[in-house]
């Protein structure tokens, strides 16, 4: 595993180190020429807005091209739809945003967003969110007064995008967004986050459909990648996370607007996790909020020094923020035909295998095959002070090796 991993991390930094190469890709509008200054201190939002105006009225496959150096670039949304369905964002240098949390994107919930755009590629490039000032806000003031801060980069309301090489570092909230976009790819994507920086999930989506997600490194302070209410057809392949809080499906039920908060068809395959708080997790909140979540496979899954290696907790609720008893409420979504196929490794809890469901809506066709989990080198019934499975309103089968034995 550990090489596999290691030819994961070899191949993005290859992949960092390659310079987009804008030429040959249509029309360039290189933000330069529009007065982007690379010093780090300039303000480049104007620059960039207008070099995506005219790329974007382009009846050519057009590329805006960032060279390399620092830019400084406040709140920018890059509206389509554009002329062409070839258009492309290049990114040689790095992006910044503004310092501390006294900016419009800081309320607004959005650094860099793409919106209303079909066929776009936006590529290479390093997007700094500088989200130190509110992480230390929020620790501070848990319920206080900062803003919700800004996601980094939105794909949003767009179709037939890929989003690849891109690192992005200390985002102010969520790095990646995909919401409410159909046919999006995100590939060789790195993120980088303290494992304190509260709700810095790495790749976030949201009412989505056909999202790939491929070979993604991701160290952060929240989900490594979530799967929002509203999405289907999702495929994750090879993400290492950690430190972060797993790949995780939900949370759902919470949400407000949507009468029926939906989940299908995800594959999540080979997945490396490194002292991370969950791995494979599926939550909702206890409340009556009515969906479901259906067809789910996890497969080939290595756990290392893992919190909660497989999990389903119908019963979430951080921080005790429930109040009023919430957390006792039966939850309203159903969650059925999930699979978990070849999950081994390590355990930082005993309950390395947690099935909590609702008691209203029992979990129904879950599976268990192949699995291999440890706790403190052991493993289960056999040795004392093993791993233990947990199963609550939870019904399916077991094949294959199973340790620690299934509770379904
Ligand atoms: C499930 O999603 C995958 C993409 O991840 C897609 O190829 C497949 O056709 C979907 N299956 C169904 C039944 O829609």
């Amino acid at each position: 595993m550990a090489k596999a991993m290691l030819s994961l991390l070899v191949h993005l930094h290859a992949a960092l180190l390659f310079v987009p190469e804008p030429a040959g890709a249509g029309a360039v509008y290189s933000v330069v020429r529009y007065g982007a200054r690379g010093d780090g201190a300039s303000d480049s939002t104007r620059p960039f807005l207008r070099a995506w105006a005219d790329a974007c009225r382009s009846p050519r496959p057009a590329t805006v091209y960032v060279p390399p150096g620092r830019y400084l670039l406040g709140r920018a949304t890059f509206v389509g739809p554009c002329s062409s369905r070839a258009v492309a964002f290049s990114i040689a240098g790095t992006v910044v945003a503004p310092a501390g949390y006294a900016w419009d994107g800081a309320t607004a919930g959005q650094w860099i967003t793409f919106e209303s755009v079909v066929g776009l590629t936006v590529s290479g490039g390093t997007l700094d969110g500088r989200g130190d000032a509110l992480w230390a806000c929020k620790k501070q003031q848990p319920r206080g007064h900062c803003p919700t801060g800004a996601s980094s980069l939105t794909i949003s309301n767009a179709r037939n995008v890929v989003v690849e090489g891109v690192r992005s570092v200390s985002s102010e909230l969520f790095h990646v967004v995909v919401l409410q976009s159909r046919g999006v790819t995100v590939r060789r994507v790195t993120v980088e986050a303290p494992a304190d920086s509260p709700n810095t999930d790495g790749i976030h989506i949201h009412k989505s459909t056909n999202v790939a997600v491929y070979d993604a490194a991701i160290r952060t302070g929240d989900d490594c990648v979530s799967v929002g209410p509203g999405n289907s057809n999702l495929w994750i392949e090879r993400v290492a996370c950690g430190p972060g809080h797993g790949i995780s499906i939900g949370s759902l039920g919470k949400q407000q607007g949507m009468a029926v908060e939906a989940v299908q068809n995800v594959t999540v395959k080979t997945t490396w996790f490194t002292g991370t708080t969950n791995g494979l997790r599926i939550k909702t909140w206890g409340s009556s909020k009515r969906g479901y979540v259906r067809g789910v496979t996890f497969s080939d899954s290595t756990m290392a020094g893992v919190g909660n290696p497989i999990i389903i907790d119908q019963h979430y609720c951080p921080d005790g923020g429930c109040g009023g008893g919430a957390r006792q409420q039966s939850s309203g979504i159903k969650i059925s035909e999930v699979e978990y196929d070849g999950v081994r490794g390590s355990s930082a809890t005993p309950v390395a295998v947690s099935f909590d469901c609702s008691r209203s809506n029992p979990c129904s066709g879950i599976r268990l095959r192949d699995v291999r989990l440890t706790y403190q080198g052991k493993s289960g019934r056999l040795q004392a002070a093993g791993a233990v499975s947990s199963c609550r309103n939870a019904q399916g089968t077991a094949s294959g090796l199973v340790v620690p034995p299934s509770c379904l």
